[in-house]
């Protein structure tokens, strides 16, 4: 297989790193495009590294968009004169919805996806959509691929990326967002912070594991941990006081709604 990654910045780079580590794509089948010299020490030992867009695109199976959604504009106009029909071009921009791609390309095999950070270190998840034009074999060859960096799901409607946008996408900065605040409060009670933060990132370790393993709902799993004016029902009265629920679900809604506004769907 043939792959080029348009755009080498935390998610182009952590595919190109994933396709290699397990053997899907050899260097000399890997084109690297790059804006500037700046990554060329970094990159070169992937794949081969290219600064322009140029007739050699036109050799892969797969043509895979990494920069900014603002960017897309300045790179399309020059796609769109190397691509050939039967390749397969994957944008992982948020925001750039499948017709966009399809029109600005000039291009109809077009796969959009939504992947998130832990993608970095191979625990990624993506969600993707197909253009309706994508073979079977071509769609195994993208699943095959984001499987690498984590895990792959199919979706059936182009329209769900933006509820997983605000899901999975944001999601690393929300779980982030939370560990950060436990740590804040375990240190306001008294604790050293390097306790607090021990304490806070093996309690989501942990937790994340027992919910895997158990086999129980997280609503079972939150009573297993509550007793009858206990400390965990202490917390949780003020939580349900100040609609923490309401607060998170309501973030995550605006999140969706942005992501359909970017995309002007
Ligand atoms: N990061 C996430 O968690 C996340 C999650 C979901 C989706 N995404 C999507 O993934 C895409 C990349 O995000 P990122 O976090 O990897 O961004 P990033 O680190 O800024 O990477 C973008 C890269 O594109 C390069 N670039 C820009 N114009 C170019 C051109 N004309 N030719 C070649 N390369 C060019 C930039 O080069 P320079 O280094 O020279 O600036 C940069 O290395 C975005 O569209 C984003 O919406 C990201």
């Amino acid at each position: 297989m043939r792959i080029t990654i348009v755009g080498c910045g935390n998610m182009g780079q952590a595919y190109a790193r994933s396709f290699r580590k397990y053997g899907l794509v050899e260097h000399e089948d890997l084109l690297l495009i790059l804006r500037s010299e700046g990554r060329r020490g970094q990159l070169e030992a992937l794949g081969r590294i290219s600064l322009s867009i140029d007739m050699a695109v036109g050799q892969s199976d797969l043509v895979i968009l990494g920069v900014k959604p603002q960017d897309f504009g300045g790179i399309a106009a020059h796609l769109s004169g190397v691509l050939r029909p039967e390749q397969v071009v994957l944008s992982i921009m948020a925001g750039i919805t499948i017709p966009r791609l399809q029109a600005e390309l000039g291009h109809r095999t077009v796969v959009r996806a939504m992947p998130n950070s832990p993608a970095q270190i191979g625990m990624g998840i993506t969600a993707y959509a197909t253009g309706a034009e994508l073979s079977m074999r071509q769609t195994l060859m993208v699943e095959q691929l984001l499987n690498s960096t984590g895990r792959a799901i199919h979706l059936e409607h182009e329209a769900h990326l933006d509820p997983v946008t605000a899901l999975s996408g944001s999601g690393p900065a929300y779980f982030f967002h939370i560990v950060r605040t436990m740590i804040a409060a375990g240190v306001e009670l008294g604790l050293p912070r390097h306790v607090a933060s021990a304490l806070v990132k093996q309690t989501m370790l942990g937790s994340y594991h027992l919910m895997e393993h158990a086999d129980r709902t997280p609503e079972e799993l939150i009573k297993a941990v509550m007793s009858k004016g206990g400390t965990t029902e202490a917390a949780f009265a003020e939580f349900t006081a100040s609609d923490l629920d309401g607060s998170l679900k309501k973030g995550i809604a605006a999140a969706s709604r942005r992501a359909t506004g970017l995309s002007g769907s």
